[in-house]
């Protein structure tokens, strides 16, 4: 399961250095978000009126003026007061509040990876593209970065209503059209993160020697001619108050897409993941949000964004891999993985962290828990852990070689000369540092290679299912995440690392983060061929032309990996049909399941009551671009999807239906695989946006706990393949519990 209230860095490194925070007690005051659904009154939405709502609740003493925050009231209803619990319980009461819920602090989450894409030499609509706004939610941006020039660029679309309001020393140009910032003094970058994602999305091309001569080449964004208007509300954190505050005024200045490389909500209850919230209210608007899946893989059921309103990202290699090597004294090579810059070094000492120690009994002294400086001086220190890389610049050595504890293969940017071996490898030099009498290493300058395996999901990419909603296929869709190259802000650290002080204007990052981006960018793509499409039609275009993956890694089926498979940018502007899903047909999905009116309003704000829909709406019938169910173990099963697509190819047009044959997770006997059919097993049109429905019915015997089958449904017309997924898996097994 996901971790609750963490920060998430979900680029990685920042993990492996996340702090974990702790709940505080009842009385204290504490920020809260008091949410009031969708504007039907002006009124009700100004300060005054919720001031108002406040005294009526904590007095009008000082403390009230106090306790107010803020508000909102641009594209929803909602305001920020620091509250007791009881104090929240009593506004929660009140009329026109939907819920209240504490602010949470949520995690910040080549470029060769477009060329990987066949997505070389685009055809572009350039008139469609400079229409396109994204507005990126995340750290800031570095204005002056080289990615963000507008060079060749006119002024702002007329639809745009927002404003340069990124603080003191941020100047907008004609692509940077705007910027806002929630808690520091600008919108300006101070992490990275934010200028990484948003040059990933929409950066020109700029030629750039990679991170230090390693991975050059052209780093671009996926429309280079697009908009961006930034939101920073990761500094120095990024909370509920924040992120709300963001979507609040992204969606009414205006944006067609929303990027936002965060997550960490709190899985048991969609009601307060913020994120799920503003996204409807988005997607009410004509806007798509697509998010990072999150970085928790390769745990079964880890992925933190799993509304069927937003687009959730899981992270893939590409072909090119950084990789490192260490050339022991005997003359061995032994590789592993770092973005390492620093020439080779001579031939050094290297010694193993057990004898390069102060006496520390409480600490493991093979992690480097408890390094002496005196004695790593110079040196190449081993250690047993990741961490150790942190410990051996904070204690002095020359450099240091260290265990991946992860196992996934992922480089990251080290301080000093530095490598991490797989468990294997590790053992190998240990070895030789432990025996040899005068063991000496040297390191090399990391190199890029092909990684002819590419793409895989990332390891640390979280996976399906759905633990929320099980029917509903989460991750949505693949792209890179892994070692990307895109611009960055140049103060230091690079690597993280306090000290680090080297300047950098590109950086070389992984994460579900990067990944997310790269979703963002296309999704502009297609809007800049298609600018009225929902955000529903733009998703279905983009995942029904994905590239088909067959990797699963033993545990759940590939879509939960993956989703629907690896983006194909040049496809998804053509996708002939698309599965269209619209407000009306995700209230009924909520309150088809589980969900009260009492609860479909506080995620929607939306008014509707459940019993006006009068027939019962089961999760398969949300017209969803993939076929999830969800079912028990040992019991016989058949399950009709129902779905509806609408032709946006050519007019006159025939798709014949087709399935994949099922793969399993586990091996079962041929009989023990699912049947599936379609009816009518033809679709044909004679207009275009004319909508066909059809119904799919997969049928299975007793299936064993712990399997899980998939296969696809593809109407083609001979020119348009339209892919959609099918996965029936089986209930997880609760969660033992220890008493
Ligand atoms: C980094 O970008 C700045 C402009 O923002 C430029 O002046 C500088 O030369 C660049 N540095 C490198 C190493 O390219
Ligand atoms: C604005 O910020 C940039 C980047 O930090 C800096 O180089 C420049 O001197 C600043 N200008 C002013 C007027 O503060
Ligand atoms: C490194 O130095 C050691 C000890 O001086 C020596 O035995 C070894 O051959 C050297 N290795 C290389 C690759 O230079
Ligand atoms: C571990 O790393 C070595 C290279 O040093 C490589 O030959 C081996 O295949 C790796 N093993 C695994 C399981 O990745
Ligand atoms: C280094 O530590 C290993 C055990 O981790 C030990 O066997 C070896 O003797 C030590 N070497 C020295 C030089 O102390
Ligand atoms: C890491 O690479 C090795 C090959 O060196 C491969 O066998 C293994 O599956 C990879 N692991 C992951 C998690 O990608
Ligand atoms: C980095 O810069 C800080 C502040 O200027 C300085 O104290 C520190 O010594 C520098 N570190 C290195 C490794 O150069
Ligand atoms: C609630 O949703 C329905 C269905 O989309 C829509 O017609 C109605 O306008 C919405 N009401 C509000 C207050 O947003
Ligand atoms: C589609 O075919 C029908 C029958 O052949 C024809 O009447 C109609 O004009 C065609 N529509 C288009 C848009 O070509
Ligand atoms: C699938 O269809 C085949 C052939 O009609 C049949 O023999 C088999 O029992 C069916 N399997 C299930 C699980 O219904």
């Amino acid at each position: 399961m996901a971790p609750n209230n963490f920060p998430i860095l979900f680029s990685l490194i920042a993990a492996l250095l996340a702090a974990i925070f702790t709940s505080a007690n009842g009385s204290e005051r504490k920020a809260h978000i008091v949410y009031m659904g969708a504007i039907q009154n002006r009124a009700m939405a100004e300060s005054t009126h919720h001031l108002n709502l406040l005294r009526s609740v904590i007095g009008t003493s000082s403390v009230t003026e106090g306790s107010y925050i803020r508000s909102y009231g641009r594209s929803f209803n909602g305001f920020v007061a620091k509250l007791t619990g009881a104090e929240a319980e009593q506004l929660a009461t009140m009329d026109g509040v939907v819920s209240v819920f504490e602010s949470k602090e949520l995690k910040t989450q080549t470029t060769r990876s477009w060329d990987f894409l066949g997505f070389q030499q685009p055809k572009r609509n350039l008139a469609g593209e400079l229409d396109v706004i994204i507005g990126s939610i995340d750290s800031g941006i570095w204005p002056e970065s080289e990615s963000f020039n507008d060079e060749g660029i006119g002024p702002p679309p007329q639809k745009w209503r927002g404003v340069c309001a990124g603080g003191e020393n941020f100047t907008c140009n004609h692509k940077v059209i705007g910027a806002r910032y929630y808690s520091t003094s600008s919108a300006r970058d101070d992490k990275g993160h934010g200028t990484h994602t948003a040059s990933t999305a929409i950066g020109k091309s700029v030629t750039t020697d990679g991170f230090y001569g390693i991975a050059g080449g052209v780093a671009r964004g996926a429309v280079p001619s697009s908009r961006l208007a930034v939101y920073s509300a990761c500094s120095p954190s990024c909370t509920d108050v924040e992120i709300l505050a963001a979507f609040d005024d992204a969606i009414a200045d205006g944006v067609d897409i929303i990027t936002i490389s965060l997550g960490g909500f709190d899985l048991s209850d969609l009601r307060v993941d913020c994120i799920a919230i503003g996204a409807y209210h988005a997607m009410v608007r004509g806007i798509l949000t697509v998010q990072s899946a999150g970085n928790d893989g390769p745990v079964v059921g880890s992925v933190e964004s799993v509304a069927p309103w937003l687009f959730s990202v899981a992270a893939t290699t590409t072909d090119r891999s950084i990789i490192d090597e260490t050339v022991l004294g005997n003359g061995k090579i032994v590789s592993g993985y770092s973005i390492n810059p620093f020439t080779p070094n001579k031939n050094v000492t290297l010694i193993y962290g057990t004898n390069a120690s102060k006496s520390c009994s409480f600490q493991n002294p093979e992690v480097c828990s408890c390094l002496d400086p005196k004695l790593v001086k110079g040196k190449i220190v081993q250690c047993k852990s990741f961490t150790g890389i942190f410990k051996a610049v904070d204690a002095g050595a020359a450099g240091a070689i260290v265990l991946n504890d992860k196992a996934d293969n992922v480089s990251f940017i080290v301080p000093l000369p530095a490598i991490a071996l797989n468990f294997t490898a590790y053992e190998q030099v240990a070895n030789y540092a432990i025996s040899e009498p005068n063991p000496h290493v040297r390191i090399l300058k990391s190199v890029a290679i092909k990684d002819g395996y590419a793409p895989m999901a990332a390891q640390f990419s979280s996976r399906g299912p759905n633990l929320l909603l099980p029917d509903i296929m989460k991750p949505d869709i693949a792209a890179p995440g892994v070692e990307i190259l895109a611009s960055v802000n140049p103060q230091p650290p690079q690597s993280d690392t306090p000290g680090d002080n080297r300047t950098v204007n590109f950086t070389i990052m992984s994460g579900t983060s990067m990944a997310c981006p790269h979703v963002a960018g296309l999704a502009a793509y297609v809007k800049s061929f298609h600018p009225n499409w929902s955000p529903s039609a733009i998703k279905s275009a983009i995942m029904t032309t994905a590239e088909e993956m067959t990797n699963t890694d033993g545990f759940v089926s590939g879509e939960f990996l993956h989703g629907s498979g690896q983006i194909n940018p040049k496809q998804a502007i053509e996708p002939g049909l698309v599965y269209e899903i619209f407000e009306v047909d995700y209230l009924k999905f909520l309150c088809g399941n589980g969900f009260d009116s009492k609860s479909v309003r506080g995620i929607s704000g939306n008014k509707s009551d459940c019993s006006k829909f009068s027939t019962k709406f089961s999760p398969q019938d949300l017209n969803y671009p993939a076929m999830v169910f969800e079912v028990s173990p040992m019991k016989p099963f058949v399950i009709k999807f129902q779905r509806t697509v609408t032709n946006v190819g050519i007019a006159n047009s025939t798709y014949k239906s087709e399935f994949s044959a099922f793969s399993v997770v586990y091996v079962l006997k041929s009989s023990e695989k699912p049947n599936v059919s379609v009816e009518p097993p033809e679709l044909t049109f004679r207009d275009l946006n004319e909508k066909k429905s059809f119904i799919v019915t997969v049928t299975g015997g007793s299936i064993p706990a712990r399997t899980g089958f998939s296969s696809a449904l593809v109407w083609s017309d001979g020119i348009h393949k339209v892919r959609s997924p099918i996965v029936v898996n089986v209930k997880l097994p609760p969660i033992p519990t220890s008493n």
